[in-house]
Order: C-alpha cells, then structure tokens, then sequence
C-alpha cells in the first residue's frame, strides 16, 4: 500500500516536471525568435512559426533540433554560444539563463510535444494555451470596447473577457455566452443570424478573428492569427465581404460567406485603429496611428486616397451616406471631412468637443454626422452649419462604442461605454430607455 502511494506520488512529480512544449517552450520561442523565423522572414532559411518547420535545418544544414542531445542541436548551440555575432537571438541580448535551461532540458528530455496537431502554428498553440475560461462573475465591470446587433435587430452581441456575451435589446437580459474567443475583443461584426466575427487579440502577442455561429457555438473558425492584436473589423452593408484591420499594419480582406482570404495589403506605417464600409460598399476606410486616413477599392485591394490633414493619431472613420466622402477622427479632437481624392472638402473640419479623442463616428441622415468622445459625450453635428446640433448623452466615461438602429421612424442610439454599460437612447429622450452592465453577474 505505501508503495503504491509512493508511486504514484513520484510519478505525480515526475510528469509534473516534465518540460512542456506548449507552455513553457513555444512562448519563449515566439518572444524572442519567431519574428526573423517565419513565412516571409526567414533568416538563414530557417523557420520557427510552425511545429514541422522548427525541425528542419536550414542553410547551415545542421539539425536544429536533435531529441536527447541538446550539445547536437543547432538550435541550442547557437542560444548558448558565447561568439556574440551568431548567437540567437541576433542582435540582441543572450536569452536569460533559465530560459537558456529549459530548451535545454526540454532537448535534453526528448524534445517531446504536447500537441496533437503537429504541423499547427507555434502562435496557435500558445493563443490556446492562454486561453483562460471566462470568469463566471465580474468582479468589475469590464470596459465595453466592442458591440454589435444582429440582423433583426433583437440580440446585441458585445466583448467580454475571453468571450462575447449577447443580450436581450428590449430587456437588457444576458441570452447566451460564447467562450473561448480572445481576451481581449476589439470589434463585433454580425454579418447573418448564424454568422458573426469576432476580433481581438493580447496586445504586442496575438490577433485573432473568429467566424462563429451564435446559434450553434461549437461551429466556429480561426479567420486569422496574426501576430498582433487585431483592432479593427467591418463587414460590407451587402454581407458579402468581411475586412479587418489593427496593431501589424495590414488589411485583410475575406469572401463572405466562404472566409477565404481576397486580399491582404500594408496600407499604413503604424497601426490601423478604426475602419469603415462605405455604403455601398465599395470601398474601405482607415484610420491610423501613422496620422493618415485612407480610401482602399474594396474589390481590389488598391488605395485609392490617403488623407494626410491630421497631425496626429486618426482613430475613427465613417463614410457619407453616398459613399462619396468620408470623415475622419483624431486623438485631439478634430473631425475632417475629406473627398474621394484625398482632399479635404470646403468646410471640411469639425471640433464638436474640445480637445478629446473621437472614438467613433456615424451618420444620423446625410447632413448629421454623430461623434462619440473620451469626454463621455454623444452628439449630432450640423455638417453645414458646422457647429454641434445636439448634445445627446453624456457620460462620466470614455464612449467606446457608437451603433445606430433604426425602428420604424425612431433612430437609437446604442453606445458601449467604458464603465462597462450598453445604454440604449431614443432621440429626444434625455434618459436612456434601457441601460445594463454587460458583465455577467457583476
Ligand atoms: C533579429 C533577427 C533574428 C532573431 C530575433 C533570431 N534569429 Fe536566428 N538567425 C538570424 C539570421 C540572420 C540567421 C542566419 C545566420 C546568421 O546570419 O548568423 C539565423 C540563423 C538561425 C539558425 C540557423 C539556421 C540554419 O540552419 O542555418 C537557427 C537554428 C536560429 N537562427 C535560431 C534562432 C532562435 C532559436 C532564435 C530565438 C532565440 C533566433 N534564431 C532569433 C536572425 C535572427
């Protein structure tokens, strides 16, 4: 009996220190070697993006890894070699001693997986690992940063913690939670009943795009993993394409309802904060940290105008009702309103709240552009008269989030609000009609 015990103890402890590839190998290897390993950069040859690649040599022709005999990797030779000009990573400092360890170890144990698909992305293995479930209860509020209504107008969709939660709209009540979406979800697109995007990702880490049945939530799919987080995301008004945009610089750009990549450009020099669909949604707007905003052909994937009359981060896009022009805003407070040439129109600037970020953008009717601000506050502008018509709401926190629905004759207004509440506001009405915290059980 105590033998057993002892036993099964020391083979507790055993498997307990076993090395494991997924956690404690692969995050290692993506911080500090994946970006000049990878499909596109692969210095010396080599690639260390996917599990089958890391094993094959590259221009040196040495194994990179050979299980039970770190001293015979390549891999581990050039981490641990003291020649400063070949050691890896390049250009940078050795890795630290007990990391250096551990992919020793780890070669030295048999360079075993713990991942049953073997040719998956070392990205994809890590963004799973770290998938941590969805608290059952908030223990605070979480900032809503993204929302979005379904087709038929009855279930908003908005971002969680490592999920998306949807509710009721004309109750405030939580319908369902779909886990195991990314930590952090920056933009919702409701595309049909049973089709929703969702985007997000961990900062400086990994971006991710899900396409995901809300009806039936295991019928789900990985669009995209990128190697940042992933900012910005719009479907097309006519449903059939679906663009995404965020902190690696690039557009992409999928076939809807297939998600087959169309294609994929780097318009901008620095992150993609905001993007929008024109109406008739032939062409794509951007907003970006590199100060600029752009104009992108939708079918092709070719710029067809960049706006440079911000001198500062462009956060937020919307196109005119006619899909001719477009408005931009910045992190200052400024609104621009710019022609499909790139220039500005004549009375084409609007201030309509001092100096503060404009978080996003839209279009009450053609001569009503609305605004949500980091002040808290929600209005209508007179385009014309270029001056603020309406003040509609006003918060104590950043308005993440600007969505119009439309009932009949009556606009609302739906806005995501960093202190973690969807409010609903009918025109008009000075109080909101509906207003919920959107994290489940707080
Ligand atoms: C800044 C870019 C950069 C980073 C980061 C980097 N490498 Fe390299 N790596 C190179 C270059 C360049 C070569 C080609 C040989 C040379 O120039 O020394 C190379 C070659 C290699 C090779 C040899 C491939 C062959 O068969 O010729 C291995 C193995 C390797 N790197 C592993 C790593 C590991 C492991 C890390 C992370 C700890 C890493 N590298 C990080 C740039 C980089």
């Amino acid at each position: 009996m105590l033998r057993t015990l002892l036993f099964l103890s020391l083979t507790a402890i055993a498997s307990a220190a076993e090395i494991s590839f997924s956690r404690q190998i692969a995050p290692i290897l993506i911080d500090q070697c994946v970006e000049c390993h990878r499909s596109g950069k692969a210095k010396g040859s080599y690639r260390l993006d996917t599990i089958e690649l890391m094993f094959k040599a590259g221009d040196s022709e040495t194994a990179p890894l050979v299980a039970g005999k770190p001293d015979a990797s390549e891999l581990y030779r050039l981490i641990a070699t003291h020649e400063g000009d070949d050691r890896m990573p390049k250009k940078a400092d050795a890795l630290p001693e007990k990391d250096m360890q551990l992919i020793r170890e780890w070669i030295a144990d048999g360079a075993k997986l713990d991942v049953a698909d073997k040719k998956a992305a070392l990205r994809a293995i890590v963004s799973e690992q770290e998938k941590a479930r969805a608290p059952e209860k908030y223990p605070r509020p979480l900032p809503v940063t993204a929302l979005a209504l379904n087709p038929a107008g009855s279930t908003l969709a908005c971002s969680g913690y490592f999920e998306t939660t949807l509710w009721e709209t004309s109750t405030g009540k939580l319908q369902a939670r779909i886990d195991g979406m990314p930590e952090r979800i920056l933009a919702l697109a409701w595309v049909t009943e049973n089709q929703l995007a969702v985007a997000g990702g961990v900062p400086g880490r990994s971006g991710e795009v899900w396409w995901v049945n809300p009806l039936q939530p295991k019928e789900r799919r990985r669009l995209v993993s990128a190697r940042d987080c992933v900012l910005a995301m719009v479907a097309s008004p006519d449903g059939k394409l679906l663009a995404c945009g965020g902190a690696d610089n690039q557009v992409r750009c999928f076939e809807l309802p297939s998600g087959k990549l169309k294609w994929q450009i780097e318009p901008h020099a620095d992150w993609i904060m905001g993007m929008a669909f024109s109406p008739d949604s032939q062409h794509i707007a951007t907003a970006s940290r590199d100060r600029t905003a752009k104009r992108i052909d939708a079918a092709k994937g070719e710029i067809e105008a960049t706006f440079t009359g911000h001198d500062c981060t462009v956060l937020s896009v919307a196109s005119t009702p006619d899909s001719k022009e477009t408005l931009s805003g910045d992190v200052e407070g400024n609104i621009r309103r710019w022609d499909r040439n790139g220039d500005a129109t004549k009375d084409g600037s609007l201030r309509p709240g001092g100096r503060t970020e404009m978080l996003a953008l839209s279009f009450l009717d053609a001569g009503t552009p609305m605004a949500a601000m980091g002040s808290g506050a929600v209005v209508s502008m007179d385009a014309k008269a270029r001056k603020t018509k309406d003040k509609i709401t006003r918060y104590d926190d950043r308005v993440n989030v600007l969505l119009l629905q439309r009932i009949d004759n009556t606009a609302r207004i739906i806005t995501g609000c960093h202190d973690g509440r969807v409010r609903i506001n009918e025109l008009g009405k000075a109080e909101p009609v509906l207003q919920f915290v959107a994290s489940p059980g707080w």
